[in-house]
């Protein structure tokens, strides 16, 4: 079986002024330092802070990803950034079909699907998020909802893939405090590398990176790092603080 190197992904959402960004970079760094080289580290701002993350990782092992892009490279889109645009400014990641995305802005499959490929065609690295609300989860539809999010990766040649990192992200431990279980969490992932051998390759799916994210913390990162099949962690609130993500990346190491 393929390694697959661990990844922490901070999403900062629609937090974090500039000063705030520029402190973040170097105290996360420094404490990273260490372990920096056994596993790969991102950071989400918005936009309007990309330029300025990406000047000031250049000289560090961190990568900089977007949280959301265009489903065209340029056009009449109020409001969007063109995946064009982020690969001009020298971001590698990003970050698609967040739950709030999905849920808050409605963003369907469809469109979800049409910005992956967008991304895809650039060579950027997606982060495709998935999950399940909690009324699906209680009916007994995880599995359902998670194979409807995941169809559209069908209609993509296995070479376009190349680089897909996989997020399930149950939208009830998102920001509330209520991480799933390692055992719950275990289950998905376990399910989702199914359904990438069964509908892409088996190769594939050996290589994927699949994280969790919904309320991960330095005090559950090491057990949900100990499943099997949970290959990295997607943080939001507790990735705010250097400190606390730091410690969520050491401990979720020594797993
Ligand atoms: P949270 O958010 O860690 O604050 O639950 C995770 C995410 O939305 O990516």
């Amino acid at each position: 079986m393929e390694q697959r190197k661990p990844l922490f992904i901070a999403n900062w959402k629609m937090n974090k002024l500039a000063q705030e960004v520029g402190a973040f970079v170097p105290k996360f760094n420094e404490l990273t330092n260490i372990f920096s080289s056994k596993c790969e580290m991102v950071l989400a701002p918005v936009s309007v802070y990309l330029p300025k993350l990406v000047e000031l990782t250049a000289s560090t092992p961190i990568q900089v990803a977007a949280q959301n892009c265009g489903a065209s490279k340029s056009g009449a889109f109020t409001g969007e950034v063109s995946p064009v645009m982020l690969k001009e400014l020298g971001v590698h990641w990003v970050i698609l079909g967040h739950s709030e995305r999905r849920h808050v802005f409605k963003e369907d499959d469809a469109l979800v699907n049409a910005r992956l490929k967008a991304a895809l065609e650039e060579g950027l690295i997606p982060v495709f998020c998935v999950g399940e609300k909690l009324e699906e989860r209680k009916s007994g539809e995880t599995f359902s909802v998670i194979e409807r999010q995941l169809k559209g990766l069908k209609d993509i040649s296995e070479n376009n893939l190349k680089g897909l990192t996989i997020a399930y992200e149950p939208v009830w431990a998102i920001g509330t405090g209520e991480n799933a279980t390692p055992a719950q969490a275990q289950e998905v992932h376990a399910f989702i590398r199914q359904w990438l051998a069964k509908n892409i390759s088996s190769t594939f799916a050996n290589r994927t990176r699949i994280l969790y994210g919904g309320s991960v913390k330095a005090d559950n990162s090491a057990q949900l790092m100990a499943m099997g099949d949970v290959d990295g962690l997607l943080v939001g609130g507790a990735s705010l603080d250097p400190l606390s993500f730091g410690d969520i990346v050491k401990r979720g190491l020594n797993s």
